[in-house]
C-alpha cells in the first residue's frame, strides 16, 4: 500500500520507517526543510535505537522517502497518517490543535481522489469529527474517512513496540475506512495480535486513558515509596509483591523521581481539562498530576537531607538528564525541577548524560556539562543518579568513590545495589527503603 505520513516527529517517523520496514510504500511529508535534508542523508533527529538503521535500510530499498510537497506525496495514497505535534497550549493546558487542522485543510485542498485519514496523533475526543468537518467542508468531490489509530509506542523502545504491540486500535465509523486500515496492519509479522475496532471517539479517548493508568501506577508506587521509607520496607519487595497479581502486573511499578517525557504530563493534563469541559471531573487523574509535580520538585529536598540540611556551596553531580534512558529527550524531566531547585539552595552542579547534553544545553544555564559519569563525579560532594542508564548502573563504585570529595550517593532510580555502594565506601540514599546512612531507628550515621 501507500502511505503519507504527515510530520517526521518522533511517532511520525516511526511509524514510516516501520510501516516501510512492513513492505509498505511511505512518503514522510514535512514542513521543517533541515529536518528532511538531514533525514535523506541518514541523520535522525531524535535519538531512537534502531530507528537509523531502519530509515536508511529502507530509503535505500526505495520504500521510504521524505518530502515537503504534499501534493505530490498524496499521489495514488491509500492512505494519509496525521503525526504532528499537539502540545499544551501555554494559556489552558488544552491539547493545541492547531497544527492538525492546518494539516486536514492541507489535505482537503491536495488530495487527488478518496482517502482515509487516520490519526497517529494522541487528539482529544471528538477531533476526529472535526477533522472530517474540515475535509468535507472543502468541497472536493472526494470521499474522506477520519479514523483513530492511536499509538502506544514509548520513547527508548519505540521500535519494539511499534512491530511487537500490545494491541492495534482502529476506530473507525465506515466499513470502507475500517477495512483500509485494517489492510495497513494486515501485514506479514502481526499475525496474532489483537486488532480491536472500536468507534472513533472510543480510540480517541482509550489512547488518553491508557496514558492516564500508567501515571496513575506510577504515581500510587512513589507513594507507597515514601511510606515504605517512613515505615520501613522496601519498594521492590512490595512492587513484586503486588506486580504478581495478574490483575495489577509488574510493569510500570518502579518507584522513582516522578513520571516526565512529551506523553504522560501532556495528556493526564488534556484528560481532565477535556473532563471538565464535560462536565466531568476526573479526580484521580487531577490528584496524580498535582502529587506528581510536587514530587519532582521534592527530589531537590532528598539531596539537601543526604548533604545534612544544606548544598550551599557544595558541588553535586547529576548523571542522567533525560526523563528516561534511551532517548535524549528532556521534555519534562526530572532532571530540569531537580537542577534548578539545587541551583537556587546554591549548589554548582556538574551533569552528565550518554545522550542528552544537546537537548540540556539549551534548557540550563551554570551547568558543567561533563564528558562522563567520573569526569561529573570528580570533587562532588555527592552524586546523584537521575535516569536509568545501563552504563550508571555498570558504574565501577570503587572508581567513583576515588573521584568523589564526599562519598554520598542518592539514587533515584534503585539502580545500584546498596550492598555494593556501602562496600565501595558510599553513604547510600534511594527510593523506597531506608537509607544506609540512617541507623535503624532513623537517625543519621556520621559520615566518616
Ligand atoms: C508513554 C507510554 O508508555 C506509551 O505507551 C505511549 O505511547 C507514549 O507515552 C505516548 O503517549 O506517546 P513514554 O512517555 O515514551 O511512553 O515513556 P514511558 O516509558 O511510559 O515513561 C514515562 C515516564 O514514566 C518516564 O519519566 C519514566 O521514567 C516514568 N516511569 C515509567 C516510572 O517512573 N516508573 C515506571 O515504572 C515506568
Amino acid at each position: 500500500m501507500k502511505l503519507v505520513i504527515i510530520g517526521s516527529g518522533y511517532v511520525g517517523l516511526v511509524a514510516g520507517a516501520c510501516f516501510s520496514e512492513l513492505g509498505h510504500s511511505v512518503v514522510c511529508v514535512d514542513n521543517d526543510m533541515r529536518k528532511l535534508e538531514a533525514l535523506k542523508s541518514g541523520i535522525m533527529p531524535i535519538y531512537e535505537p534502531g530507528l537509523e538503521r531502519m530509515v536508511v535500510a529502507n530509503m535505500a530499498a526505495g520504500r521510504l522517502s521524505f518530502t515537503d510537497d504534499l501534493g505530490a506525496a498524496l499521489v495514488s495514497a491509500d492512505a494519509a497518517f496525521i503525526a504532528v505535534g499537539t502540545p499544551p497550549r501555554p494559556t489552558d493546558g488544552h491539547a493545541d490543535m492547531k497544527y492538525v487542522f492546518a494539516v486536514a485543510r492541507a489535505i482537503a485542498e491536495k488530495a487527488h481522489g478518496d482517502l482515509v485519514v487516520v490519526h497517529k496523533s494522541t487528539v482529544p475526543v471528538g477531533t476526529g469529527d472535526e477533522v472530517e468537518q474540515i475535509l468535507n467542508a472543502a468541497g472536493r468531490r472526494f470521499r474522506f474517512s477520519v479514523v483513530s489509530n492511536p499509538e502506544f509506542l514509548r520513547e527508548g523502545v519505540a521500535i519494539g513496540d511499534f512491530m511487537r504491540p500490545d494491541r492495534i486500535v482502529i476506530g473507525a465509523e465506515d466499513e470502507w475506512a475500517r477495512a483500509v486500515v485494517s489492510r495497513v496492519y494486515g501485514v506479514k509479522g502481526f499475525e496474532g495480535t489483537s486488532v480491536l475496532h472500536t468507534s472513533r471517539r472510543s480510540a480517541e479517548l482509550l489512547k488518553y486513558a491508557a496514558n492516564a493508568f500508567l501515571a496513575m501506577k506510577i504515581t500510587f508506587i512513589n507513594e507507597i515509596a515514601d511510606l515504605c521509607e517512613a515505615a520501613g520496607g522496601d519498594i521492590r519487595d512490595v512492587a513484586d509483591g503486588i506486580g504478581l497479581d495478574s490483575r495489577i502486573g509488574r510493569k510500570f511499578l518502579n518507584a522513582g523521581p516522578g513520571y516526565g517525557g512529551s506523553c504522560f504530563p501532556k495528556d493526564t493534563l488534556a484528560i481532565s481539562k477535556t473532563a471538565r469541559d464535560h462536565k466531568v471531573q476526573l479526580r484521580t487523574v487531577e490528584t496524580v498530576i498535582q502529587v506528581n509535580e510536587n514530587r519532582k520538585r521534592a527530589m531537590a529536598l532528598r539531596v539537601l537531607d543526604a548533604c545534612n540540611g544544606s548544598v550551599r556551596g557544595k558541588t553535586i553531580a547529576v548523571l542522567g538528564l533525560a526523563f528516561k534512558a534511551d532517548t535524549d529527550d528532556m521534555r519534562d524531566s526530572p532532571a530540569i525541577p531537580l537542577i534548578q531547585a539545587l541551583q537556587d539552595f546554591g549548589a554548582t552542579v556538574r551533569a552528565y548524560d550518554p545522550e542528552a547534553m544537546d537537548n540540556a544545553q539549551g534548557i540550563f544555564s551554570h551547568v558543567t556539562f561533563c564528558d562522563d559519569a567520573m569526569d561529573a563525579a570528580t570533587g562532588a560532594d555527592a552524586v546523584v543518579i537521575l535516569t536509568e542508564w545501563q552504563e550508571f548502573r555498570e558504574l565501577n563504585l570503587l572508581k567513583l568513590r576515588s573521584r568523589v570529595a564526599a562519598p554520598l550517593l542518592v539514587d533515584f532510580r534503585n539502580l545500584l545495589s546498596e550492598d555494593a555502594a556501602v562496600a565501595s565506601g558510599f553513604d547510600y540514599w534511594c527510593i523506597g527503603r531506608k537509607n544506609s546512612a540512617l541507623d535503624l531507628l532513623g537517625r543519621p550515621i556520621a559520615a566518616e
